[in-house]
């Protein structure tokens, strides 16, 4: 089973997302570790907080343009619907394969959070970087 522990290897110094991260390794390790009975309710607290932390990252790449928002909007996008999916699948009493599922979220999350994150981040420092408050028509949008 592939899990994921917090540690500074996931750290992207954007406190926002740091923030979500940490919660979404401790909600993934409460799913991991789930028993039969508790899955679904697990499965689905994990979700509720994906939903969310996607829909703010969507937020933050809408309003300051960033450049390479497309293929990270997809990305979240494809995991929401398989996680979705594997909220129907655990009511369902179906839960070999949400736990398979949570396997491969704990490594994709690894990879996302290093790459297309990491590069969010950086990005979403610079807005809030020595230009902030000057009228230079970038949109400079508050952390939260
Ligand atoms: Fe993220
Ligand atoms: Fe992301």
């Amino acid at each position: 089973m592939e899990t994921v522990e917090w540690s500074e290897a996931l750290l992207l110094d954007f406190a926002p997302m740091d923030t979500a991260h940490r919660t979404l390794v401790d909600l993934l390790a409460q799913a991991q570790s789930a028993t039969d009975e508790a899955l679904p309710t697990a499965w689905a607290a994990l979700l509720a907080h994906m939903e969310e932390e996607f829909a703010e990252e969507d937020r933050w790449m809408r309003a300051t343009r960033f450049a390479s928002a497309s293929n990270h909007l997809l990305q979240h996008h494809v995991v929401l619907n398989l996680l979705r999916e594997g909220a129907a699948m655990a009511r369902g009493g179906q839960l070999a394969p949400v736990r398979e599922m949570a396997s491969e979220l704990a490594a994709w999350f690894i990879k996302h959070t290093q790459s297309m994150d990491a590069a969010l981040a950086l990005h979403m420092r610079r807005q809030d970087g020595p230009r902030s408050g000057q009228r230079d028509g970038v949109n400079h949008v508050k952390p939260g």
